[in-house]
């Protein structure tokens, strides 16, 4: 992510260590529960700010500090080799019309979060599913074995047509979501029909993504893991499986960004 969004990589694979950067990430994310209760009351801010562990805040500014730097850096580089800062500076322009230096970080530091512990948490879930599937995990294999005949084969064309590895991606999605909780909407000041009943003004709507992808009313046998149910084979087994509830990415017009 580092290398998309800001043309430099942190070596992270070379070394295998983490980089404080991305180690940080962890504790920011924990405070982001804390702040979806505030927002509901705010009357207990106080309280829970005082009970988050000091080490975690510490985490948090330690973030901001090196997205801080790294946008900084960025900034400062001129390059022909486009990167996801490339299209954040075309509205950054000097006049005060762009983005002003804090959303330029609210932005930096969002992409380093968004994209970074979602993929991990897809790829780490998705390992440990097949790990506990054997049968499916020797199927994969062979596909993917022998669809290529060397590591500079695997092109992103190629892999996105290798339907098993797509199916098993799809369910590491449904039972693994990297994004669980739901993402709170507010409906308009005259309120809002939200999935066919009438809710008032003002008021804060989500759809949990874990509770609907693993929920009996969505899915057939939604413990198991069965990629098959997003193959032709499974079609007629899983025909009661109500896919259009699988949104990992979200849904609507500012769902994920990163999806394709
Ligand atoms: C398995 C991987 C991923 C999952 C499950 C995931 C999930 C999500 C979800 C659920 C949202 C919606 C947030 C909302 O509605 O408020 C979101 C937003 C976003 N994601 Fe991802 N994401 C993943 C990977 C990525 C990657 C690789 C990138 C960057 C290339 C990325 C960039 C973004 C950005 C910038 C947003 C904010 C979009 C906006 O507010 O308009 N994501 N992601």
């Amino acid at each position: 992510m580092a290398d998309l969004t800001f043309g430099e990589t942190l070596g992270q694979l070379s070394n295998g260590s983490y980089n404080p950067w991305v180690e940080s990430i962890f504790g920011y994310l924990k405070i982001i529960p804390i702040a979806y209760i505030c927002r509901s009351w705010p009357g207990v801010t106080g309280l829970l700010n005082a009970l988050i562990p000091a080490g975690i805040k510490e985490q948090r500014k330690t973030h901001m500090r090196f997205s801080k730097e790294r946008v900084d850096k960025r900034m400062a580089r001129k390059t022909d080799r486009p990167d996801i800062w490339t299209f954040v500076t075309r509205h950054s322009d000097a006049e005060g019309t762009g983005l002003a230096p804090t959303e330029l970080l609210s932005n930096g530091t969002l992409f380093m979060l968004a994209g970074t512990e979602t993929t991990a948490s897809e790829l780490s879930g998705l390992t440990y599913l097949l790990l506990r599937n054997p049968a499916q995990l020797e199927r994969l294999i062979k596909e993917v074995r022998s669809a290529f005949s060397s590591f500079d084969d695997m092109t992103m064309t190629k892999l996105s047509q290798l339907e098993f590895l797509n199916a098993c991606l799809e369910e590491g999605l449904r039972l693994y979501p990297p994004l669980a909780v739901g993402l709170p909407r507010t409906t308009p000041k005259g309120g809002a029909k939200v999935c066919g009943h009438w809710v008032a003004g003002g008021t804060t709507v989500q759809a949990p993504i874990y509770a609907a992808s693993r929920s009996s009313s969505n899915w057939k046998d939604p413990e198991k893991f069965a990629p098959e149910r997003f193959l032709p084979e499974g079609k007629q087994e899983y025909a009661s499986d109500r896919k259009d509830s699988l949104n990992p990415f979200s849904f609507g017009p500012r769902n994920c960004l990163g999806k394709k």
